[in-house]
């Protein structure tokens, strides 16, 4: 630990000032005051503290008070049968980069343009966090504690009660073992249960029988069919809405 004091104000800097260039090198700021008031004879010492911003690489290179939200987003943990719900972070970076450039994994998804790894690092540091109208979740496997994919429940609005909800397992070598019904069926119950939503609906490719398969059996139903609005490999798919009202969860 290093301190600089230089007309009134210090830094703290966790290692030789050099290793860390840059704006985001201290972790605390402040300022030391003295006055020395003549007519009483006192001596005044004010100090005002307040955070700064870590060493990239030192919890994603943010300050420390987002990294401590950050650090308290990750106790929430909300289990299942088979898998855990718990809040994405930087450190998933790698592995949703990974997936979201699998043609097999992304076949019937909705893609948005390729990005780098540095953008889905950056996206994963920079997103709000976990709100009502909009709740990420990773899905770890319970027993060997993998990450495996993700599921999100979004443009909830608490007049109305509604969400939309997106899944996707992204470690193909883990679909058809029950995990995606059990992550759809925790996030519906954290969604009924501690959201207090009245309805969760979804968009699925028709094509898709695997998703369909998953998302009845935690009790959704086809409300609608959307004809041709999703093309892949050059061919047109018709998309089917599905919902699931509260009371309905199985
Ligand atoms: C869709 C997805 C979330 C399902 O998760 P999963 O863990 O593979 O699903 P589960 O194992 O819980 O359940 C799948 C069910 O579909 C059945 N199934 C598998 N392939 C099927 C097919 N071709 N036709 C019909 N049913 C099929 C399985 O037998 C199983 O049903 P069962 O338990 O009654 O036997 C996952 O496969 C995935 O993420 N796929 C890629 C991305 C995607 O399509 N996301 C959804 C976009 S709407």
């Amino acid at each position: 630990m290093r301190v600089l004091f230089r007309a009134g104000r210090f830094v703290f800097f966790p290692e030789p000032a050099a290793s860390f260039p840059g704006p985001r090198r201290f972790l605390f700021s402040g300022s030391l005051r003295v006055r020395f008031a003549a007519v009483f004879g006192s001596l005044r010492v004010r100090l005002a503290l307040r955070p700064g911003r870590c060493p990239s690489g030192l919890f994603g290179g943010k300050s420390l008070a987002a990294a401590w939200r950050r650090r308290e987003d990750r106790w929430v943990h909300v289990f299942g049968e088979l898998v855990k719900l718990r809040a994405m972070g930087p450190s998933d970076a790698e592995a949703l980069w990974r997936w979201n450039h699998d043609p097999v994994v992304m076949r019937w998804m909705h893609e948005n343009y390729a990005q780098p790894l540095e953008r889905t690092r950056s996206w994963l540091e920079e997103r709000p966090r976990n709100a009502y109208g909009d709740v990420l979740f990773g899905i770890e496997t319970l027993a060997g504690a993998t990450l495996i994919g993700l599921i999100r429940l979004r443009d909830a609005e608490p007049e109305l009660g509604c969400a939309e909800m997106d899944i996707y397992i992204g470690e193909k070598d883990h679909w058809g073992k029950g995990y995606g019904t059990d992550a759809v069926r925790t996030v519906c119950h954290y969604g009924f249960d501690k959201m207090r939503l009245h309805k969760i609906s979804l968009t699925v490719v028709a094509a898709n029988e695997r998703a369909q398969r998953a998302y009845e059996k935690v009790g959704f139903v086809v409300e609608g069919r959307l004809r041709s609005c999703f093309r892949r490999d050059g061919e047109w798919f018709d998309e089917l809405t599905m919902g699931l009202l509260e009371g309905e969860l199985v």
